[in-house]
């Protein structure tokens, strides 16, 4: 596992929610941080606290379903602290809408902040990567990343296409040593998304999300002799690394 303290971590969607509990963590553990949202008030406030508490990061604020701005906003990171040693690509949009409803631009914007970003993200990194020896890529998923949800006409395929596209770049990076995964809440987690999706029933149930992080720590110090190409699931590996 490699250093985490004094690496850097790419995250996106760190505004709120899930991104927000794994950027504190991160922040715990010593990493910089280069953080991406389309929320500019959200990132900012964040990045203030994390810098309040001693952290080295650098909010960056861009709309993932634009492929330039995605693009100008890793280059930025890179520009800022070069290869990252983690890259996690948590941002996603779910708006529920049935086939008859969706139009091509509703469908075109939630594909692309998934899919279209997870590669523009994970190209402008690989080659960065592969100099420094290695990294982590880590997609966030989801249960719609293998099953079909109704009302999920955009989501549900843009989550099946990164468990693809992860399984594709697990295989090319394994020479370079830079895993590549996929992870799933597995568990209901209390964030925004959740608020705006779930039942009452279903929030009844719902936990913190800073309870994920340890499976990200434990991702972002990943090599592919540990783990590769594997579809993971955070609340499950986040209670295996707690001490017993
Ligand atoms: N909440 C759940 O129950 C659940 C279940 C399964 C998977 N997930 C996945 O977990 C991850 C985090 O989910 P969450 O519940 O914290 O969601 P959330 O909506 O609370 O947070 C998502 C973040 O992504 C950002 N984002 C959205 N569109 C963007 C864009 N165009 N450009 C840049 N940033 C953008 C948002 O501003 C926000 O900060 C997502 O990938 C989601 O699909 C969540």
């Amino acid at each position: 596992m490699a250093e985490l303290r004094g690496a850097t971590a790419f995250l996106t969607g760190a505004a709120q929610g899930l991104g927000a509990a794994i950027a504190r963590a991160y922040a715990r553990e010593g990493l910089r941080l280069a953080l991406v949202d389309v929320q500019a008030d959200k990132l900012h406030r964040l990045a203030d606290e994390l810098r309040a508490a001693g952290a080295d990061c650098l909010p960056l604020l861009a709309d993932l379903s634009d492929a330039g701005e995605t693009q100008r906003a890793v280059d930025a990171a890179l520009a800022q602290y070069g290869a990252p040693r983690v890259l996690v690509h948590n941002a996603a949009l779910l708006i529920q809408r049935s086939m008859l409803e969706i139009t091509l631009a509703d469908w075109q914007k939630e594909t692309n902040i998934i899919l279209q970003a997870a590669f523009i993200l994970s190209k402008a990194v690989w080659q960065p990567m592969i100099a420094a020896g290695g990294g982590s890529i880590v997609y966030v998923s989801s249960g719609s990343g293998i099953k079909g949800f109704v009302q999920e006409v955009a989501y549900c395929p843009a989550k099946h296409g990164q468990e693809g596209l992860m399984k594709v770049l697990a295989l090319e990076g394994e020479a370079f040593n830079i895993a590549v995964n996929t992870i799933t809440p597995g568990a209901p987690i209390n964030t925004p998304m959740s608020a705006a999706n779930y039942t009452e029933e279903q929030k009844q149930a719902w936990i913190d999300p800073a309870l994920l992080a340890p499976a990200f720590v434990y991702l972002a110090g990943l090599d592919t002799s540990s783990m590769t190409g594997q579809r993971l699931n955070a609340w499950e590996l986040s209670r295996s690394l707690r001490p017993a």
